[in-house]
């Protein structure tokens, strides 16, 4: 049975760190100029049901940079669920290729797409969750900060696949972590719950950014309409007033608080451009990160 990265959770805490270290390494090799090839004639096939810049090019990079190739499958041309469904294509996929990768609507269907693969599949987004940016961004702050002993990271907005991945990361990694979202946005009950009953971290969700951020050393902003949307956004725009991250918010934090946001950014909504460019900010460092973690996840599982 292949082994699959659909959840932060699917890799114990021990494998995680094996992870991270191994990432860290290849991202040294990387910079060194040195080539490390070990998924030569392996193949990645990458599905898209939505648009993507570092998902599609962090992976199609990873895969050529370790020797191997990647298939770019965008909305229009496979499909999934309209033209074939996620049982076919996870049959035919695997007989091309060493794994998939794919930014899907529906949890349900990559879990689906990965029950019917015979090779690992990983994923790049659905409305659930997108462990490959929690990942990355794990790596970040590991960077930043040295170690993740004691951490502390706020989230404001809204209870998506991003506030869902870090509850789901909180049963791995000890931190405190705060959720700050407007009534009716909260995260996914079932996720929240599970991530409260692990018990390894601190959870506190509410509706109160200014609470969230006050002993947070991360600040975390992603977008309040995600993909999909794109219909809601006027009432959205309403209901997050005052979750902004900007100057004023900071003003209340810890001086030594770092932004971060996976990107793309609404600028002006979730976070002012003013924030998202100063001296806090570590988003490049986090997009950067995509590439390196991701290549490790690639070795771990199709190596
Ligand atoms: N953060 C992230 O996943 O970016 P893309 O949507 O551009 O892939
Ligand atoms: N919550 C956002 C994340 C984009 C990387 C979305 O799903 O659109």
């Amino acid at each position: 049975m292949a082994r699959h990265f659909l959840a932060f959770s699917d890799f114990t805490a021990e494998e995680m760190a094996g992870i991270l270290a191994l990432a860290a390494d290849l991202k040294a090799k990387l910079k060194k100029g040195q080539r490390v090839e070990p998924l030569r004639g392996k193949v990645l096939a990458m599905i898209f049901q939505k648009p993507s810049s570092r998902t599609r090019a962090s992976f199609e990079a990873g895969m050529f940079q370790l020797g191997g190739h990647a298939i770019n499958l965008a909305p229009d041309t496979l499909q999934l669920g309209v033209r074939e469904p996620a049982r076919d294509i996870g049959r035919i996929l695997s007989r091309y290729g060493d794994g998939m990768m794919a930014r899907l609507f529906s949890h349900v269907d990559i879990e689906e797409l990965a029950r019917y693969a015979d090779v690992p599949v990983i994923n790049g987004l659905t409305d659930l969750y997108h462990p490959c940016q929690v990942l990355a961004d794990i790596m970040t702050i590991l960077e930043h900060r040295g170690s993740l002993d004691g951490l502390t990271l706020a989230y404001l907005g809204d209870g998506n696949n991003m506030a869902n991945t870090w509850l789901d990361a909180a049963t791995r990694i000890p931190m405190s972590l705060a959720i700050a979202t407007p009534p009716g946005y909260g995260p996914d009950a079932t996720v929240a719950r599970r991530a409260v009953e692990a018990g390894l971290s601190t959870i506190t969700i509410s509706h109160d950014p200014q609470e969230a951020i006050a002993e947070a050393e991360i600040l975390y902003a992603d977008v309040w309409t995600s993909m999909g949307q794109e219909r809601e956004r006027q009432k959205r725009l309403a209901a997050f007033a005052g979750f902004q991250l900007n100057a004023r918010l900071l003003g209340s934090a810890r001086p030594d608080a770092l932004i971060m946001h996976c990107l793309p950014a609404h600028r002006g909504e979730e976070i002012t451009d003013e924030v998202l460019e100063g001296p806090r900010s570590i988003v490049f460092d986090q997009a950067e990160n995509r590439l390196h973690a991701q290549k490790a996840v690639l070795v771990k599982l199709l190596g």
